[in-house]
């Protein structure tokens, strides 16, 4: 299927069958500190989201754990009726506690929940990609994905997903994934400094599946290094422009969902991602590692 042109930095990709910007959008910060509601500026978010579709971007990412429930409440808030070309891209296998924290939530009635949670809070009838997010709060871990995926895909069979995704998933559940139904990405922590999933990346786009690399700019614990501070100069640049333009030069199936609660920061990310890195920028910044 042939996509439409995209002025954002990095052109466009498909999910599946939906044609999405490669320039994406992740709104976990919008809940609040540490993804946890409720947001101090419920109209400055609602406005950054109309700005990001108004810049032109067709992917949203987020989860009805972001607040808990904030975040989508926003989106929906913000976007509803959401344009034909909005693509909004959710997970399932998390619920939070009263301390912000993750725990997993991956039985089949506790998937079936989180779906009906996400359908309710942005308002639609069919989420267009649901990410399985596995392991937990410490990174991935090495178990079966089975019992959730299957479930998942029973629930696309009910019409209420279009695509189905893994996310903080290791390289042998993608495969255990990709062996019991189609994937259209797989979200994993992944930037300039945490390189691990370079083989992954590089299967994934043979198979045409997207690369959704969460923590781009480092998360809570934003990059830092000599190298990229150099390259940045070279650029006259921002560090953080930086590191995007190397997420969208690494691979073609590589897309962004960097997050910011500014509406400055995000015009800044993408003017600053246009640029196009050199081998000897390429060669600096392997020293990021
Ligand atoms: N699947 C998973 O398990 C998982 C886990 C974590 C995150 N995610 C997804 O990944 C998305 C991205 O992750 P993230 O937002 O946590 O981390 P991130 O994109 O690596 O970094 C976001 C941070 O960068 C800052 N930032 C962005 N542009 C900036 C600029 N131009 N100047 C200065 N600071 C800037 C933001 O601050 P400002 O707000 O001040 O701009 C924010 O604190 C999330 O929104 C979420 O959708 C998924």
């Amino acid at each position: 299927m042939s996509t439409p042109p995209s002025s954002l930095p990095g052109g466009s990709w498909t999910l599946g069958d939906q044609p999405v910007t490669r320039f994406g959008y992740g709104a976990m910060q919008l809940a609040g500190p540490w993804a946890m509601g409720p947001p101090a500026d419920p109209d400055g978010a609602r406005a950054l989201l109309r700005d990001a579709v108004g810049l032109g971007i067709t992917h949203i990412d987020t989860s009805d754990a972001y607040g808990p429930r904030f975040t989508n409440r926003l989106i929906r808030e913000a976007l509803h009726p959401y344009a034909a070309s909005l693509r909004i891209v959710t997970k399932v296998g998390a619920n939070r506690d009263a301390q912000g924290g993750w725990p997993t939530a991956r039985q089949p009635d506790q998937l079936r929940r989180q779906i009906d949670d996400n359908l309710e809070s942005l308002g639609l009838d069919v989420l267009d990609v649901v990410n399985l997010r596995l392991g937990d709060a410490e990174g991935p871990r090495e178990e079966s994905l089975a019992e959730p995926f299957e479930a998942l895909v029973e629930l696309q069979g009910q019409g209420l997903i279009r695509h189905l995704g893994v996310s903080n998933a290791t390289a042998a559940q993608v495969a255990q994934a990709q062996a019991i139904a189609p994937i259209v990405c797989v979200q994993n922590m992944y930037n300039l400094a945490h390189r691990h999933d370079d083989e992954l990346i590089d299967r994934l786009a043979d198979n045409g599946v997207a690369y959704v690399p969460f923590f781009p700019l480092g998360g809570f614990n934003p990059l830092q290094s000599e190298a990229l501070r150099k390259v940045a100069s070279r650029h006259n640049t921002t560090t953080i422009a930086i590191a995007l333009a190397w997420l969208l030069q690494r691979s073609p199936n590589v897309l962004l969902i960097a997050g910011t609660s500014s509406a400055a920061h995000l015009r800044e990310n993408i003017a600053g991602t246009r640029i196009s890195l050199t081998d000897q920028d390429l060669a600096d910044l392997a020293a990021c590692t």
